[in-house]
């Protein structure tokens, strides 16, 4: 977008477009104004507008179809409908089929000014995920297969750890890659595969966390025919089946002792001896471990060998957690919501409430969470908004404080504990008396009792 924003505005009133022009020009907009519906569709032609804002009512061409033509010219414009009989049905009609807002007349300023700030980012987001999608789109089809899955962010800490993937990737280093569940190990690990010169041999991977130890030990080295019972036939391991490619291992840290050590052989002399067997096989392959434990932290415990730690450790990468790096939350939500979309639909939206709420959440599970929130919100918010309401409770509940008596009071009373518990319930309810009764399952006039007594020693 440039500079100045450009809001086109379109009414049959001279005297309302005079009052917008000069006040969305002291706002530091660029505005074009046009009279009537059919001076609008020109408009939108040649305007280039940013952002569109409509009367509905006008005879001929209606604010419906100014939205609808704005879809068409170009779909990353939001529209913003402006209506004095605004209806709950024509509101929810209008947001169905894409507007971006409805505002019913009369509006203060203040209102419109913070809609169309709103507008602003939404349009700046979609125009860079735009470019960011032929990007992605650009690297694949130089390999002339289906999209490569790149990890996403703009925040620095993101692209700090991207930058240094980029670096490596075309060599053959070892690379360990930490972080907390579902900030995205395994789609970096996959990213290093596909920008290396080993793109197009195989990407194996395992979990080292998911197998007993016998069963861990034969898929990775393998094993000859008779070397235990049920090994009816030669298995070949996954190093040797991941030859002229990448092998990504998954939670390195859960390893037990004994193949601690038979990885740490893998990785100083680049062979593997598969169980049973006496021969060692030379395998070619570059190694990526994850791990969401702190494994230097494993090594002070004795719980990881340290020569193994180093070897593995050759670059270390360390996906940071959603709630530190904000400012990605929404370029996600954007490009989740894009590809949650049906094909030849636009995509849902989250409302002002919703937002809210997603941005001060702690996301524990991470991009993974924020994933399957927005899948679930698609699923349950029927039209083109995602309320609150939409999303997975946990998200909309307010976020838990320590309890009032853990934290003051070496020894509390009984009577503070639960003064303390009752608070804290309170506030996860958001304030709301009955469901906090319920939580509690006390009787709502016990709990209005139990308030207004503590209000009474606040006072004092
Ligand atoms: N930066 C990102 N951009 C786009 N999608 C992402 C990003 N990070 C993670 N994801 C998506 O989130 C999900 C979880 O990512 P992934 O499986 O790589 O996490 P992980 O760190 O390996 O988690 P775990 O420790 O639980 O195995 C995947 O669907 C992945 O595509
Ligand atoms: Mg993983």
């Amino acid at each position: 977008m440039s500079q100045q924003p450009v809001v086109l505005v379109i009414d049959d009133e001279g005297g309302i477009l005079d009052t917008l022009r000069i006040l969305l020009k002291k706002e530091g907009y660029e505005v074009v104004t046009a009279q009537g519906g059919k001076a609008g569709l020109e408009a939108i032609r040649t305007a280039s507008a940013d952002i569109v804002l409509t009367d509905v009512r006008m005879p001929q061409v209606t604010g419906l179809d100014i939205l609808q033509a704005v879809k068409e010219h170009d779909p990353m414009t939001p529209v913003i409908l402006m209506t004095a009989q605004a209806s709950l049905q024509s509101a929810i009609q209008a947001v169905n089929i894409g507007a971006f807002y409805y505002l019913q007349k009369p509006f203060a300023n203040d209102e419109l000014l913070a809609i169309l700030k709103r507008a602003c980012e939404f349009r700046q987001i979609r125009v860079e995920n735009k470019h960011l999608k032929q990007e992605i789109r650009r690297a694949a089809g130089t390999k002339g297969t289906s999209t490569v899955a790149r990890p996403i962010g703009k925040s620095r800490r993101f692209l700090d750890v991207l930058r240094l993937a980029e670096q490596v990737a075309p060599t053959d280093s070892t690379v360990l890659v930490g972080g907390e569940s579902g900030t995205g190990k395994e789609l970096l690990a996959r990213f290093l595969h596909d920008a290396s010169l080993r793109a197009d041999g195989p990407f194996m991977s395992i979990n080292c966390g998911a197998l007993p130890e016998t069963l861990l030990e034969s898929e990775l080295f393998g094993h000859v025919k008779g070397s235990f019972t049920g090994a009816v036939r030669d298995k070949q391991g996954l190093f040797a089946a991941a030859r002229g490619g990448t092998f990504f291992m998954d939670e390195v840290g859960e390893m037990p002792a004994s193949l601690q050590v038979k990885l740490l052989r893998v990785l100083q002399q680049r062979e593997v001896i598969p169980v049973g067997a006496t021969e060692a096989i030379p395998v070619d392959v570059r190694i990526i471990a994850a791990t969401n434990r702190d494994l230097e932290e494993e090594v002070r415990r004795g719980n990881f060998r340290s020569d193994l730690f180093y070897r593995l450790n050759v670059v270390a990468m360390d996906l940071p957690p959603l709630r530190d790096r904000r400012d990605d939350l929404i370029l996600l939500i954007d490009v989740f919501l894009q590809d949650l979309a049906d094909a030849g639909e636009e995509p849902k939206a989250l409302s002002v409430e919703a937002m809210d709420a997603v941005m001060v959440y702690e996301w524990p599970g991470n991009v993974r969470e924020l994933q399957n929130a927005l899948e679930h919100a698609t699923v349950f918010a029927r039209g083109s908004l995602i309320e609150p309401q939409h999303l997975p409770d946990r998200i909309t509940r307010q976020k838990k404080e320590p309890l009032v008596a853990e934290r003051s009071q070496p020894n509390p009373t009984l009577d503070l504990i639960e003064r303390s518990y009752i608070m804290f319930v309170l506030q996860a309810e958001g304030g709301n008396k009955t469901r906090a009764a319920e939580v509690l399952g006390i009787d709502p006039s016990t709990l209005y009792r139990k308030l207004s007594r503590y209000e009474g020693v606040e006072a004092k």
